[in-house]
């Protein structure tokens, strides 16, 4: 498991240097309000214990195409709490169709409910800190330059505290949403097993 963590987040990295370097012009989507989570990004590129991503996802970060995640249940759950971009997929900045790819912002004191999907997982946290759980399991805490994997269809939730967090996502093998499901509801998030 570790290895396979590993050697994925090596993937994860060379592609998000080839997506910066190949795309460092700003996108930006007109007409479209900033997402409040935004204003978490600067202070945690600033963040003490930072990883090693953060200096050029900073560079070019504020221009990035971020916005909240449409509609849908997890907006009930993490509304104006979370922002993201995507720079690697199907039909974005860097073409892929085996593998989606970007970066993820989650505000202090936010729950992303368990859900599952297709997709084998991973987080490379760049900087600040939060709690996963997995199978339903106790939470567990992971900070700045680690690598979180969630295996294809493994239930998993996530939890911030004081500290907000951000984030490179990848996804492999089966990337489309069409799978995505949150098994959780609105009653979870008074819960806290940890
Ligand atoms: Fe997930």
């Amino acid at each position: 498991m570790a290895g396979a963590a590993a050697r994925g987040s090596l993937r994860a990295a060379g592609e998000l240097q080839a997506a910066l370097l190949e795309h460092p012009v700003p996108v930006t989507r007109d007409g479209e309000p900033e997402p409040k989570a935004l204003a978490y990004l600067q202070p945690l590129l600033q963040t003490p214990g930072r990883s090693a991503l953060a200096a050029p996802l900073a560079a070019v970060a504020p221009g990035l195409n971020w916005f909240e995640p449409p509609p849908g249940e997890l907006k009930q759950h993490m509304g104006g709490r979370n922002c993201m971009t995507q720079l690697v997929g199907p039909a974005d900045r860097s073409t892929s169709r085996g593998i989606r790819f970007g970066t993820f912002l989650i505000a202090p004191g936010a729950y992303y409910p368990r859900h599952v999907h297709g997709a084998e997982e991973l987080y490379l946290l760049i900087a600040g800190s939060g709690r996963w759980s997995y199978d339903g399991n106790t939470y567990e805490t992971h900070n700045a330059g680690e690598v979180v994997r969630s295996a294809s269809w493994q239930p998993h939730a996530i939890r911030t505290d004081d500290e907000a967090l951000l984030m490179a996502w990848v996804w492999m093998g089966d990337i489309s949403f069409d799978s995505y499901r949150m098994e959780a509801d609105l009653d979870d998030a008074k819960e806290d097993p940890s």
